[in-house]
């Protein structure tokens, strides 16, 4: 989605632009644009690739400070006019905006009404207009910024660049944004991800922060003129970009980071002799575990997928009620929240709107939430204060992969967690974290031999629709599985539960219509079989993810994939790997662009 960079200092500012912009374009995004200021403020923007607004930029720009950005559309179709930055009626001044302004149109009205000719179909551009009247009329830069902000409503990552002033104006509300300070030079970005290269030393704008950033000054202060309490932080290394190795695309690189990031994710957290996992992030006791009255896990995508398999988890486990939300449907619904329940936000970038929000929603209504996050210091982590990373590392393909199977393994900790304080024995315990310490070996055992993957991108690459079905702790791996191949290959698809399936979608199947079917050897694999039957009297095609070794189910399908034996629990952690690959290799043969499917972004900041 947007994304923002920034740079003040005493090398050219151009170069370091495009490096940052190329550092945001695994978020995803439709057009792209700088402006750079040297006595005067030039201003470059195109739709399409950071390589392409490189084609129409000048050899050398002079200048040592100036912005940047990535556009998702959102207000206004995918056009240069409206790819920003976006200057005022006489170029004096050139903003950046992530967010949607929601009384746009009003301000866009009354600034037609007084003169101000508006280039652009978007809501950003008022905020070029709005702050260059104010400097107009004598305001300082910042005041300019802060009366402009204080007529808005919605949500901003804001950086301004001047043409008389030799700063930068950032401000933040509902959209991250973050100031990183150099040595005699300093950044903004939208992303930490993109900063790594130049400084560890940041600091994240709170909601309601405006900051002034000089070469050598950054000085944050309250949107309504209070002093800020907003401090450094120092950002962990892991964080830098990493480059594709010996893989043609990120995606496949993730898919097979997958061992090594779950290895990262479980280790000093599987506490074999408790038969429980220790999770210092969670700051709550065992009394209170035991005592809370359900436990709600909310997300959005990928990340909802993770907390449907948490939710089952739990309530299997621990014997408590256990519920997934959409993270965009919770606040809008006045959810009732009870204080003493456990709340979990689970987000890889930590920066969803809608998840955000959801969060927001709870902490209004007393609640306390946990996160389970990827991004370290994101929004969502530092608004919840208490959780757990899922350290996969930076996951930069847009459709998610170990950030998936590292959700899972946190939330199925945290069910052993609270099933130990609530239900089972140290005894089933130990056997589950036993179980759990093999998974990360199992995952390479697999994907060294991954099966006839090829064999199932030729039954699906041509269909019209894709039916994924599963039952229990399956049925959301049928749906991750279902997204990913929707994301990244455009075929539609749908997941059911196997058995809620002969009520409608059925209709559906004819002759070769291509069913992918989730059936580890346990509890519903009986119920799954007859599933599969109704499908293949119907002329489908059953492509089958079931656990080695079980001939019973593998000889009723077409395609045959096995995953690695292991403990019930845990098969989502293996069963969701052969869809990730069928995924990438079925959008590769339809020549699609894998790590940057249209119209998705990795990071989605609006609501
Ligand atoms: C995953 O493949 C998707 N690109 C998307 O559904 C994603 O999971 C969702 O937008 C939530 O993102 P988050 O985990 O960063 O909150």
């Amino acid at each position: 989605m947007c994304g923002i960079f920034g740079f003040i200092g005493n090398r050219n500012a151009a170069p370091i632009l495009l490096e940052g912009l190329r550092r945001l374009e695994y978020r995803g995004y439709d057009s792209t644009g700088i402006a750079v200021h040297n006595s005067t403020i030039q201003t470059y923007k195109r739709v399409g690739k950071v390589s392409e607004l490189q084609e129409i930029l000048p050899d050398v720009i002079e200048g040592h400070k100036g912005i940047a950005h990535t556009r998702w559309a959102t207000h206004g179709g995918v056009t240069n006019e409206n790819a920003h930055p976006h200057i005022d009626t006489n170029n004096r001044l050139a903003i950046v905006h992530n967010g949607i302004l929601d009384n746009a149109r009003g301000l866009r009205e009354k600034l037609q009404s007084k003169g101000v000719n508006l280039i652009s179909e978007t809501d950003s551009e008022v905020l070029a207009h709005m702050i260059s009247i104010g400097i107009n009329s004598g305001q300082s830069p910042e005041d300019a910024v802060r009366h402009t902000l204080n007529r808005v409503t919605g949500t901003w990552g804001l950086c301004v660049l001047f043409e008389d002033h030799d700063l930068l104006i950032c401000a933040s509300n509902g959209s991250p944004l973050i100031i990183g300070q150099g040595d005699g030079e300093n950044f903004v970005s939208s992303d930490p991800h993109a900063l790594t290269p130049h400084t560890q030393n940041i600091f994240f704008l709170e909601d309601g922060d405006i900051a002034t950033v000089t070469i050598d000054k950054i000085q944050i202060s309250r949107q309504d003129g209070r002093t800020s309490s907003t401090g450094m932080t120092i950002l962990e290394k892991e964080w830098g970009e990493s480059d594709l190795g010996e893989f043609p695309h990120y995606m496949i690189k993730e898919i097979h980071e997958q061992p090594e990031a779950l290895r990262r994710c479980i280790s000093g957290r599987l506490d074999y002799p408790n038969g429980s996992a220790k999770m210092s992030g969670l700051r709550v006791s065992p009394v209170d575990l035991r005592n809370a009255p359900h436990v709600r896990l909310i997300g959005c995508g990928t990340a909802l997928n993770a907390c449907k398999i948490g939710a089952l988890a739990i309530e299997e486990l621990a014997r408590i009620t256990a519920l997934s939300h959409v993270a965009s449907e919770f606040r809008y619904n006045d959810p009732v929240i009870n204080t003493k329940a456990f709340h979990l936000a689970v987000s890889q970038s930590g920066e969803t709107a809608d998840t955000l929000s959801a969060v927001k929603e709870i902490k209004l209504k007393g609640g306390t939430v946990h996160g389970i996050i990827n991004v370290v210091g994101s929004t969502i982590a530092r608004k919840c204060g208490q959780g757990v990373y899922i350290h996969s590392g930076p996951e930069q393909a847009v459709a998610s992969t170990k950030a998936f199977t590292n959700m899972v393994a946190a939330l199925l900790m945290f069910a052993i967690k609270i099933g130990r304080t609530r239900s089972f024995t140290t005894e089933r315990g130990r056997v589950l974290i036993d179980e759990f310490n093999k998974i990360p070996n199992l995952m390479d055992e697999y994907l060294q031999n991954s099966g006839p993957i090829d064999e199932a991108v030729g039954l699906l690459k041509d269909a019209k629709c894709v039916l994924f079905l599963g039952r229990g702790l399956s049925m959301p791996v049928a749906s991750e599985g279902a997204l990913k191949l929707m994301e990244v290959a455009y075929i539609p698809c749908l997941s059911y539960p196997a058995g809620e399936m002969k009520h409608g979608p059925i209709a559906l199947l004819e002759e070769g219509s291509p069913v992918v079917v989730i059936a580890p050897n346990d509890k519903h694999k009986q119920k799954t079989i007859a599933s599969m039957h109704e499908c293949k009297a119907r002329g489908a095609k059953i492509i089958l993810i079931h656990e080695e070794g079980d001939d019973e189910i593998s000889l009723e399908a077409d395609v045959s994939i096995a995953i690695p034996s292991c403990d019930n629990l845990l098969t989502p952690l293996l069963t969701v790997i052969p869809t990730q690959l069928i995924a990438y290799k079925t959008a590769l043969v339809l020549g699609c662009d894998v790590d940057r499917p249209r119209n998705l972004a990795k990071s989605v900041t609006v609501e």
